[in-house]
This record gives C-alpha cells, sequence and structure tokens, in this order.
C-alpha cells in the first residue's frame, strides 16, 4: 500500500493552534499566536476598504478568464510603487504569488536553480535567527543550503548588528542573505536607517544576493517609513528579489495575496529571470488566484479607496504602538525582559521564555502564543494587557516539575 508507507508528519506547530484554540472551551481563552490582527473585541473582521473593492469587483467584474502565470500585472505595478517608491533608479518586475510565503518558494528556487559555477555546492542562503518557523522548510524544500547565525544579543531583546557585519565577511561571493524589510518576524527588532544602508554597501561589495522578505510593510512605523530600508538595499546593490505579503497589510488572509519582485540595474537579466520565475510558477501551480490581488489592485487604483485603506493600517498600527507601550510601561515588564518592547516593531515579540513557560500560559491561563515563545500582539486587546503580563508572571515562577511537591 503506497500511503501506508509514509511515515505520519506532525501537524506544523503554529498552525496547529488554530484548531487547539478553536477547541479550546475556556471562554477568558486568548490566542497570541498566528499572526492575525484583531481588534479590541478579538475580532478579524475584513477591512471597509477590502469590502468596498469587493462591491466593484462583484458589480463590474468582466471576466475570469486566464491571466497566466504572472498574474494580474496592474497588481504588480501598484505593489511595485508601494514598495519601491515612484523613482527608483532601477529596472523593476514582478509577479503575484500565492501569499509572500509563495513568493518566498519561487524566490528560493530561483536562487536553486539558477546555474553555478562547476564544482560549487548547492546554493546557499544566510538566515538571522531566531527567524519565522517556516522560513527554513520553505528554502531547504526548494533546495537551498541554509546557513544560520544568531542576530540578537544573548537576551533576545537587541540586534548583534556585528554579527551580520561579521556574516557578511564570512559568506561567499553569489550566497544569498534573507533581509525582513520590517516588523521582523519573531523578534519586532528592525535595523535603524542607518544599518540598512550599512548593510546593503557591504552586502553590494561583498557580492552577495539579498532576498528580502516584507510581510508588514505599515505596521512598523508607516507605510513610506517601512519602506526605506529595502529601497536603500535597492539602490545599493546590483539585484534583489523581494518577496511580498499583502495577507496582513490588507488582512486578506486566507485569500493568500503576494508578490514576487525583482530588480537590477539592466532590464535583459531581469526579464531571464522572470522568465525562469514564470517557468517554475507554472510547473508548481500554473498560475495564481485572482481575487485578493484584484482586490488590491482596485484599492490601489482608487485614491479613495487607497485613502481608506491607509486610515485603516494607520489605526491597526496605532492600537499595536499602544499596546507594545502599555506593556513596557508595566511595572513587571523589566523582570520580563519586556521593557524594549515600545522600541520594537510590528505585531511581534519573543518571550525569552522556555517551551514550559509557554506550556504553562497554555495550560493554566488559556493563553496562547507561538512554541518558540513570540507573542502576535495584534492579537492582544488593551484591555488585557495587564492580565497577560501577570499570567506571564506567574508563568514563569512556576516551580520547575521536578521541584514540584
Ligand atoms: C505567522 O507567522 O503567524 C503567519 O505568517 C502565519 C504563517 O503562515 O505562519
Amino acid at each position: 500500500m503506497l500511503f501506508d508507507r509514509f511515515d505520519l508528519q506532525p501537524d506544523d506547530p503554529l498552525l496547529a493552534l488554530i484548531g487547539e484554540v478553536r477547541a479550546d472551551p475556556r471562554r477568558h481563552r486568548l490566542d497570541l499566536s498566528v499572526g492575525v490582527y484583531r481588534d479590541e473585541k478579538g475580532q478579524t473582521p475584513v477591512m471597509r476598504a477590502v469590502k468596498a473593492a469587493e462591491a466593484q469587483l462583484v458589480a463590474g467584474h468582466a471576466s475570469k478568464a486566464y491571466l497566466g502565470p504572472a498574474g494580474d500585472a496592474d497588481f504588480c505595478a501598484r505593489i511595485a510603487n508601494l514598495v519601491l517608491g515612484a523613482c527608483t533608479s532601477r529596472h523593476t518586475a514582478g509577479m503575484q504569488s500565492v501569499g509572500g510565503t509563495g513568493a518566498l518558494r519561487l524566490a528560493a528556487r530561483l536562487l536553486a536553480v539558477n546555474p553555478r559555477p562547476h564544482g560549487a555546492g548547492p546554493a546557499t542562503i544566510w538566515l538571522a535567527t531566531p527567524t519565522w518557523g517556516n522560513h527554513v522548510p520553505v528554502f531547504e524544500g526548494a533546495g537551498l543550503r541554509i546557513r544560520t547565525f544568531a542576530h540578537t544579543d544573548a537576551k533576545g531583546g537587541a540586534l548583534d548588528f556585528s554579527a551580520w557585519l561579521e556574516i557578511v565577511e564570512r559568506a561567499e561571493p553569489g550566497d544569498a542573505i534573507l533581509l525582513q524589510g520590517c516588523g521582523h518576524n519573531p523578534t519586532g527588532i528592525d535595523f535603524t536607517s542607518a544599518q540598512w544602508a550599512t548593510l546593503a554597501t557591504r552586502i553590494a561589495d561583498k557580492g552577495l544576493f539579498p532576498l528580502v522578505d516584507l510581510a508588514y510593510q505599515g505596521f512598523g512605523l508607516g507605510l513610506e517609513e517601512d519602506a526605506t530600508g529595502v529601497r536603500a538595499l535597492v539602490e545599493r546593490v546590483p539585484e534583489t528579489l523581494i518577496a511580498v505579503s499583502c495577507n496582513k497589510t490588507f488582512g486578506l488572509y486566507r485569500d493568500r495575496v503576494g508578490a514576487l519582485l525583482m530588480t537590477g540595474t539592466q532590464a535583459a537579466p531581469l526579464a531571464k529571470a522572470m522568465a525562469n520565475a514564470k517557468g517554475l510558477a507554472r510547473g508548481e501551480y500554473s498560475m495564481p488566484p485572482d481575487h485578493g490581488a484584484a482586490v488590491v489592485r482596485t484599492i490601489l487604483e482608487s485614491a479613495e479607496l487607497t485613502a481608506l485603506w491607509t486610515r485603516e493600517l494607520d489605526a491597526m498600527r496605532a492600537r499595536l504602538v499602544q499596546t507594545r507601550a502599555a506593556i513596557a510601561a508595566h511595572p513587571l515588564a523589566a523582570d520580563l525582559g519586556l521593557s524594549e518592547l515600545a522600541d520594537q516593531k510590528g505585531m511581534f515579540c519573543l518571550l525569552g521564555a522556555g517551551l514550559r513557560v509557554v506550556q504553562r500560559l497554555k495550560d493554566e491561563s488559556a493563553i496562547y502564543v507561538a512554541p518558540d515563545g513570540r507573542v502576535n500582539l495584534a492579537g492582544l486587546p488593551l484591555s488585557r494587557v495587564d492580565d497577560f503580563v501577570a499570567k506571564l508572571s506567574s508563568a514563569y515562577r512556576a516551580p520547575q516539575p521536578e521541584m514540584a511537591q
């Protein structure tokens, strides 16, 4: 029996929590696991700009005929504009992808299939850890060799920028390096503008290839501000790949909306890379689904809907900033290693907690955080900040199992 020869596989440890939370009957349960924005009532409503765009699409959508493996070209052009600004000096190209993860996968496949000098091993990507739990499976599955390095200080609260510079020194020319554009997942620790500029110059000098994961533009400092690092990089290095996700920024999670952008100093090589990416997409899934990208395009084509969407995004960011500030100002914050939260950005922060604390939070307080101790701050109502900090403190204080009576 073919099926029976499979080994049973565990569920993805993060996504498994979606079902676990749903099945938890405790009314006060708090889901801070998967990266989804929730309002003060714990809901993830469809954004008003999205509803309006969907209404327009239903009324006016003329055809659902195929668009081809690159998907909606106007959507890609709008996303390129959002990320790179109106006047990049680089040539750019883009294709629609199945969420940001799909863009990462396509980018990784492109890196993996790119012809390498005779005798060179598999293409290598450098990953700063801790990082999003799915980076390794996505890159490994695409055929990349992964090398990791630690990018935070021992306490995990601050960036170890020297580690980045050291790795750029150590890496071989031609190696890829993953950079998160803003709202680092899981740490919330972003580069400053000066660090982006330094790193970009070093990466260019060394001949490394940057792949940017940009999933939270607008959740950090603002739509424009959150793109400055990526833009600085693009202007300094000859070629980049940028995996963009619209899932969070447009609240289109289950519609899986994303784009793979490419930038280069010359048009002809870019066209070759695009042709290869389209071929890879055709072999993987043929063509991307249309609906979510059409919604985003409809919003970005309309000044009115763009203004509405930006206001909604700004409100989400403002609540996140408030949540961060409230936690950082809590009297127990320093003890719990949470004082830096107000300086960090985006949806996530990483507890220095081990699995035991994560488990206690779940068992005793019905608080779900990701298995690596990542907290989705965008899921925490302001009214429950004190409760969360108190429960976290008691989970830390609980005796070790072997010491328990
Ligand atoms: C997350 O990091 O929680 C989200 O990006 C969901 C996912 O795909 O892991």
